[in-house]
């Protein structure tokens, strides 16, 4: 996302006295951005928890240390292969040393132990959460984006009402799309640098379309084709 698209979106924000939770990512790898201690150092300034969802490729203990000076409000690692890089396992090893449960157990069986859990650990939220294991397994976790996947899904449940519209989703290009689904932007409900995402947000035409799918009309066709 270009810094423009970036400083637009925290100044609106800022204006409404956002106080939530901000997670700069679609469906990029957020410790990839070159930028993403400054990203959360201005977010955090401007009174917004920065969350960080990210496979841990790159997460080293130097990028720790800038992000928590930053600001860092919760860390996610999604776990999508068997081992997490060297790397981040020093670090979540540094994290775990602080806790005097975990301190003799392994990364790994800690990991399992705590998945899917928000733990506080020395003023961090952290989380890990197993999509390996269940890609593996029962495949209860994945979405087939709107259909757009073509993924052999055990499950075949389409949403009965869908809570997925409830908070906003920006693509890098500042569009504000249905739901974090909504892979391809088939229907865009605004764009921040045209309009402010409260405009946005609050407009009567998304607020009804919203309000249909949390309810369960799911007549639009990438809600049709959607198995969450
Ligand atoms: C698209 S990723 C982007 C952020 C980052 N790259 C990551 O891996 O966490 C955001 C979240 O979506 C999850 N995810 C990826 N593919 C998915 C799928 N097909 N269905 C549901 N969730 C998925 C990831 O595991 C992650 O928790
Ligand atoms: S049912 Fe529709 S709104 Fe809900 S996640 Fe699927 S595509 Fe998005």
């Amino acid at each position: 996302m270009r810094d423009e698209i970036i400083n637009t979106l925290i100044n609106q924000l800022q204006e409404i006295n956002f106080k939530g939770t901000l997670a700069p990512h679609m469906y990029g790898e957020t410790l990839a951005h070159p930028q993403i201690v400054e990203i959360t150092d201005k977010v955090t300034k401007a009174g917004i928890k920065l969350v960080i969802y990210t496979n841990a490729d790159y997460l080293t203990q130097e990028l720790m240390d800038k992000l928590r000076a930053a600001g860092l409000y919760k860390l996610s690692i999604s776990k999508h292969s068997k081992n997490l890089s060297k790397t981040s396992m020093e670090v979540l090893r540094g994290l775990f040393d602080k806790i005097s449960d975990y301190k003799h157990l392994k990364i790994m069986d800690i990991c399992k132990q705590i998945n899917g859990k928000d733990i506080e650990i020395d003023g961090l939220i952290f989380k890990i959460v197993d999509f390996y294991t269940d890609f593996n397994t029962n495949k209860e976790m994945l979405h087939n984006r709107g259909g757009e996947l073509d993924l052999e899904l055990k499950k075949n449940s389409r949403p009965v009402g869908c809570s997925y519209v409830l908070y906003p989703v920006i693509d890098v290009e500042g569009n504000i799309v249905l739901c974090c689904n909504d892979y391809k932007g088939k229907h865009i409900l605004g764009n921040v640098m045209e309009r402010h995402i409260y405009d946005i947000w609050t407009d009567p035409n998304n607020v009804w379309l919203r309000n249909k799918i949390y309810r369960g009309s799911l007549d639009l066709q990438i809600c049709q084709e959607c198995v969450l």
